[in-house]
C-alpha cells in the first residue's frame, strides 16, 4: 500500500495553507473565462490534496465556489460543514459505502468546510473547483468571528480553527 510519504513524492504535493498537502492538476485555461461577482476566474480547477497522520486536519474556511469531493485511496476523511441557515452537518468521504462513507462530496459555496483524517495514514482526495479556485474567493476561519456567526458550535469551530487564527 503506498504510504503518504509515498504520495507526497510521487504527486509532487506540497502543504497547504489550510493544512494537509496539495498539488493543483487542471485548469481550464482552453477556455474562456467566467465573470464571477469577484473577477474572471477559470471555468473549472482540480486539485490533489491529502491529509497525513502529521497533518491530518483541513482547518476552518469558506470558498465562494462550489467544490465536488473525490476520495481515492487510503482512510476516510470527515467534513464538519457550517450552513448558511447556521446548522452543521458532517459526512464521511471514503472508500466503504455499506459503512456510510461518500466516494463524492459535494459543498456548494457559501458553506464553511473543515475536515480530519478519521484514522490510519493518509487519505487521498481530489477536489474540483468550478468557477476555479483562486484565493480571492477564500476566506480562513477566525474563531471568534466564526462563534459569532454560528452559536452553539463553539467546540466544533475551536476543535478545527488553525492554531495561528487570534481567538
Ligand atoms: N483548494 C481547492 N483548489 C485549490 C487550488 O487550486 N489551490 C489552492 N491553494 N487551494 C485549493
Amino acid at each position: 500500500m503506498t504510504t503518504a510519504r509515498e504520495w507526497i513524492e510521487l504527486l509532487g504535493l506540497e502543504p497547504h495553507l489550510e493544512g494537509g498537502y496539495f498539488r493543483r492538476t487542471f485548469q481550464a485555461d482552453h477556455r474562456a473565462r467566467v465573470r464571477t461577482p469577484a473577477g474572471e476566474r477559470y471555468t473549472l480547477t482540480s486539485i490533489h490534496y491529502l491529509l497525513t497522520s502529521w497533518s491530518p486536519i483541513g482547518h476552518w474556511h469558506l470558498n465562494r465556489s462550489d467544490i465536488l469531493h473525490f476520495h481515492h485511496h487510503g482512510d476516510p476523511i470527515t467534513y464538519h460543514l457550517l450552513l448558511p441557515d447556521g446548522t452543521a452537518e458532517t459526512a464521511v468521504l471514503g472508500q466503504d459505502p455499506a459503512r456510510g462513507q461518500l466516494l463524492t462530496l459535494a459543498v456548494p459555496g457559501g458553506v464553511w468546510k473543515a475536515s480530519h483524517l478519521t484514522s490510519g495514514d493518509h487519505g487521498l482526495i481530489s477536489e474540483a473547483v468550478a468557477p476555479g479556485f483562486d484565493f480571492a474567493d477564500m476566506t480562513l476561519g477566525r474563531p471568534a468571528d466564526l462563534v459569532a456567526r454560528f452559536p452553539g458550535h463553539e467546540e466544533l469551530i475551536h476543535r478545527y480553527c488553525r492554531p495561528s487564527e487570534p481567538v
